[in-house]
């Protein structure tokens, strides 16, 4: 394991494997997506190695290429986590277009406040259209419960016109994996083609954003705010994201809920014994 995992996860594994201290001579790894499993730390772990079974859904912490070239096999962890993931991405498009934590530091700074009829105006989420860029099975839910409070979804996908779909949006939800292809897909010119009252929602991966662009975009008003789960260089957020009300900011906590990180650890642990104890095919293969 390349770092500390829920319990009934590790007991899971001590019951079939035996739990080494670093990578070299294994046969089996649980890797966190915060550790960077490339060349190198294949090659440290040696020949005898058959698997990485990534404790996340997302698998470009992985260099895939290079497992693929040493005949190791990676799994991943996808549908455990849907909902948590389409869940907060509602929860951060709600609180930013209801200005829920601008609200909240208001009060928590002593600022001064009366109830009257123009104020801390937001919007709601009916009638807004929700565009939906990566429509897998995380986008796909999210699309279904922003249905669900009377937004109009719609999907981009690779062949699709991205400009022009994030023209006609009013939330802009995220939901690709991180590849070459989609590194800084949302560039200056992206987030140009968005309406000055659209809003970016990212539960995928900071990268997938220019974060300096965002920042120019936002100051400028060029769009109408973020909500942002994830970040360019984890765990930096940039300092001007930090100082913005109108932007939602949570620590990449997309699947954290305690039965969902359970599951995705215990689906990882399924397809070690798949692989290392039944020379199976587990189902969440992606090399
Ligand atoms: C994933 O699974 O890729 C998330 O980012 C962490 O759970």
């Amino acid at each position: 394991m390349t770092g500390p995992v829920p319990a009934v996860v590790s007991e899971a594994l001590a019951a079939d494997f035996d739990l080494a201290d670093g990578p070299e001579g294994v046969d089996g790894i649980l890797s966190l997506i915060t550790t960077r499993v490339d060349a190198a730390y294949l090659e440290a772990a040696g020949p005898r190695l058959a698997i990485v079974a990534n404790y996340g859904v997302g698998v470009d912490n992985l260099d895939l290429e290079a497992a693929r070239a040493r005949g190791v096999r990676v799994a991943n962890t996808p549908d455990v986590l849907t909902t948590a993931t389409a869940e907060l991405t509602i929860a951060l498009t709600l609180s930013l277009l209801r200005r829920v934590v601008e609200g909240d530091r208001l009060l928590r700074r002593g600022g001064g406040w009366t109830f009257s009829l123009d104020f801390m105006l937001g919007e709601g989420l009916g009638g807004r259209r929700f565009c939906v860029v990566g429509p897998g099975r995380i986008g796909r839910e999210a699309a279904r419960l922003a249905e669900s409070f009377g937004a109009e979804p719609s999907f981009v996908g690779r062949d699709d016109d991205l400009h022009e779909a994030l023209g006609e949006a009013d939330v802009v939800s995220l939901h690709c994996p991180l590849t070459a292809e989609t590194r800084h897909l949302i560039d200056a010119a992206a987030l140009a083609a968005m309406r000055p009252s659209a809003v970016l929602v990212n539960t995928a991966r900071g990268p997938i954003v220019d974060e300096h662009a965002l920042v120019d975009a936002l100051s400028s008003g060029r769009i109408g705010g973020a909500a942002l789960d994830v970040f360019e260089r984890e765990p930096e957020v940039h300092e001007a994201l930090l100082r913005m009300e109108n932007v939602v900011l949570t620590p990449h906590i997309g699947s954290a809920t305690r039965s969902t990180r359970e599951a995705m650890g215990l689906l990882a642990v399924a397809a070690l014994r798949d692989v290392l104890l039944f020379a199976r095919r587990p189902g969440n293969l992606v090399v």
